[in-house]
């Protein structure tokens, strides 16, 4: 297969600020302009949710297998405390669909006793049917969206487990599921449409490796940041390496201590952290661009970004999506890559 790069002058067609305004955040996909479905997925930006189900924690929650084990000695003690510094996301998945959310980030747990696998994040939030059920009426309801499910963390998995949330996933989403292929490029939002399938599957774990339902680790690597100061993060992020041909997470959350918690103990996550990745580091996030990686690593030169997660994405009217949808505006502007199969 052959790629052949074209300049479009679109721009002088449709001015970006008016290809912008006319997406629809629940539609946002459907309404991107037709050269940009015809680029790889894994050229668009797209954003996505950090722990996207912790929104299901609540204060009768318990302590799940993923905590630290002095939680469980903590948490009777201080639950307000732990649940501010525990949940990430306000919105349920329903919610975060309708503002252009397109990538969920899921950390899984077993419960004793309970045959039902668990969303978790030290303590365990909802059950996964009706949050995975949602995604499934979402993308029914709106044929033109792709949504991303990374199955991230796995605790409390047998292998068994693993086979029967494997079973679980491919009988909800059935031919919706987007197979991985060798060659990303050739994923396109209208290849997909075309073939109807709308939901892929990043699955974290080589027990169910074999299975070509579901996209391997390597096909979308998440680095962590793991930085609990904003310059931290921002270096973080400007010096990604990127393959050219894998998707990619950037994470634009910042990762508190057990010492930056205490130091700022009446405070929470959303405050701390959330509200400054979204004052300080968006604003740094909108000079990224979405688009082909550089064959080779340029010093000095941003790897492209595809998906970006944050906490708490529905803040402040969902700019956080808005501004990371905007950015694919940026390919019909100057270097406007549309890929063409040559045969
Ligand atoms: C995958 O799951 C198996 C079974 O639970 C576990 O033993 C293994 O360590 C997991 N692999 C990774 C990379 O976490
Ligand atoms: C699956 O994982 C096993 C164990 O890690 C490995 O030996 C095998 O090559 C993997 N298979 C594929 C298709 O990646």
């Amino acid at each position: 297969m052959k790629f052949v790069f074209i300049v479009l002058s679109l721009a002088a067609i449709m001015g970006e600020d008016t290809a912008a305004q006319k997406l629809r955040l629940e539609n946002w996909m459907s309404d991107l302009p037709a050269p940009l479905k015809e680029l790889p997925l894994i050229f668009l930006a797209i954003p996505g949710s950090h722990d996207s189900m912790t929104y299901g924690i609540t204060r009768s929650s318990t302590v799940a297998p993923d905590a630290e084990p002095i939680l469980n000695r903590l948490y009777p003690l201080f639950r307000g405390t732990i649940l501010r510094w525990t949940i990430t996301q306000a919105s349920d998945t329903w919610h975060q669909l309708l503002i252009g959310i397109r990538y969920f980030d899921l950390r899984l747990a077993t419960k004793v006793d309970d045959d039902k696998f668990h969303f978790t994040h030290g303590l365990y939030g909802d059950e996964i049917s009706t949050a995975l059920g949602q995604v499934k009426e979402f993308v029914d309801t709106h044929p033109g969206e792709v949504v991303i499910l990374d199955c991230q963390h796995f605790y409390g998995f047998t292998r068994e487990d693993h086979m029967r949330l494997r079973r679980y996933l491919l009988d909800l989403y059935g031919p919706r599921l987007v197979p991985r292929q060798i060659d990303l490029h050739a994923i396109t939002l209208n290849s997909l449409n075309r073939l109807k399938m709308q939901v892929i599957i990043v699955y974290r774990n080589e027990t169910v490796n074999t299975t070509g339902e579901f996209w391997q680790p390597q096909m979308m690597p998440s680095p962590w940041p793991q930085q609990d100061t904003i310059t931290g993060l921002v270096s973080f992020l400007e010096n990604i390496r990127r393959h050219p041909s894998t998707g990619f997470v950037h994470q634009a959350v910042l990762t508190p201590t057990p010492i930056f918690i205490v130091l700022r103990w009446i405070s929470s996550l959303r405050e701390r952290c959330a509200v400054p990745v979204i004052k300080e580091v968006l604003p740094k996030l909108a000079d990224f661009t979405p688009g082909p990686p550089a064959p080779a690593h340029k010093p000095g030169v941003r790897a492209p970004v595809n998906v970006v997660i944050a906490d708490f994405v529905d803040m402040d009217n969902a700019i956080f999506p808005r501004t990371i949808i905007d950015l694919n505006m940026k390919l019909l502007r100057h270097t406007d890559i549309v890929h063409h199969n040559n045969g």
